[in-house]
């Protein structure tokens, strides 16, 4: 019988990092105290909660190959041509906004990165000062420049100015929920090279897990060796169910329906930019950095409203050349439980009218959840319906 790989071997088996390593901006030890020293002295950079998010994930490498915030090179690529200046595909820019008389003194100097509460982080090189083009981004990165979308309103809520340079943290953001679940992307890969996994297929979610959810993360298991379910826990809009909420779902269902040995459940630290296309590639490129060599992508992935088409998350993979992204989409069309069939499926595989198919809206199932009715067995298993009939009513009974 063949002896199951060294940990080793598959850790050098896994997808490398986008741009080739990971680059993780955290100092530790000796070289992280003596930098919270320096940033004692400086100038501090106020962060809002969005870019503190930014920030760890820089922190822990999920955004290699960057090491900071973008500069106006970078931003532009970004923006036109979804790569960064120097050639890799990038889809969303990742940026720190300031306000605009701090921008002229900083520049060509170190800042201390501080959270909204005053905690320092990080220092960054500020390296340059350059005017945001919003309009332009929206357009491009959002695909709308409609200031009710939820990321559209977000970076025209910052200021007008944008700072590029690198960072290196010293400390990631306090308090931090989830932290046994917090892992880094040197963390999960080597959780994958401990199991043996050599692919590995990520999953985004900022929902609870539903069926069709769960349909997709099985398929893709009959065909992977292991699922990363990876729910980003940054900032999302009022109305989505909150993280910790979802992490309680979560785990029901997996010690109810899935193999413990198959499964890693994982936070994301990003926020949702609500960016569609655009985003469903920015996600694809974190995964493949915590190690991921597959990417679910199903219908208007990471989108809002009627902002996107069903499969625009899909097709914009398409424009890239062969090669550019070392993690390979999943795509699934949408998918329901039939009646007819007796099992999920989707248009691909069932011949069924849709009046045989059980779908619900998201307000609906809200609604229902919110009025305590536990929505249809073929839509959520009931262990999560019921974690989610209760969860709102502790919030109702808490206002
Ligand atoms: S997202 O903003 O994180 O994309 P959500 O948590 O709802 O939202 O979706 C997670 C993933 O499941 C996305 O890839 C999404 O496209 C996919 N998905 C959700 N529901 C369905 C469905 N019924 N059929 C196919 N794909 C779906």
């Amino acid at each position: 019988m063949p002896s199951a790989p060294a940990a080793q071997d598959t850790a050098a088996a896994l997808v490398a990092p986008h741009g080739g390593r990971l680059n993780e901006r955290l100092a530790t030890g000796a070289e992280a105290a003596a930098l919270a020293e320096r940033a004692r002295s400086l100038p501090t950079l106020t962060l809002d909660a969005r870019q503190v998010t930014d920030l760890e994930l820089l922190a822990v490498g999920a955004l290699s190959p960057l090491d900071g915030f973008l500069g106006r090179a970078d931003y532009d690529a970004v923006i036109d041509s979804m790569h960064l200046a120097s050639g890799p595909v990038w889809s969303v820019p990742v940026t720190l906004s300031a306000p605009d008389e701090q921008a002229r003194a900083l520049v060509g100097r170190e800042a201390c990165l501080v959270t909204p509460q005053g905690v320092p982080l990080a220092v960054m090189q500020v390296a340059e000062a350059y005017p945001a083009d919003r309009a332009r981004e929206a357009r491009m990165v959002y695909r709308t420049e409609d200031p009710a979308h939820p990321g559209v309103a977000a970076i025209y809520a910052q200021s007008g100015t944008l700072f590029g340079g690198a960072v290196r943290a010293f400390a990631l953001p306090p308090d931090p929920e989830f932290p046994e679940h917090r892992l880094t992307p040197a963390q999960t890969r080597a959780a994958f090279a401990a199991r043996g996994w050599r692919t590995i297929v990520g999953f985004q979610t900022r929902n609870p897990v539903h069926r069709a959810h769960e349909y997709l993360q099985k398929v893709a298991l009959e065909l992977v060796d292991g699922l990363l379910l990876h729910p980003l826990v940054g900032e999302t809009q009022a109305g989505d169910i909150p993280a910790d909420v979802r992490m309680r779902c979560y785990q029901v269902l997996l010690d109810g329906y899935y193999p413990r040995d198959r499964v890693l459940l994982s936070v994301l630290p990003a926020s949702m930019r609500y960016a569609g296309p655009r985003e469903a590639i920015f996600h694809a490129i974190m995964r493949q950095n915590y190690g991921c060599s597959h990417f679910i992508v199903g219908r208007d992935h990471a989108g809002v409203g009627n902002y996107y088409g069903t499969y625009d998350a899909q097709t914009i993979f398409d424009e890239l050349a062969p090669g550019e992204l070392a993690i390979t989409p999943l795509r699934f069309e949408h998918t329901f439980f039939c009646r007819a069939c007796g099992s999920m499926a989707s248009t691909r595989s069932c011949p069924h009218p849709s009046t045989e198919h059980v779908t619900l809206s998201g307000t609906r199932v809200r609604e229902m959840l919110a009025a305590g009715q536990v929505p249809p067995v073929e839509f959520t298993r009931p262990e999560v319906a019921q974690m989610l009939i209760e969860s709102m009513r502790g919030a109702a009974s808490a206002r």
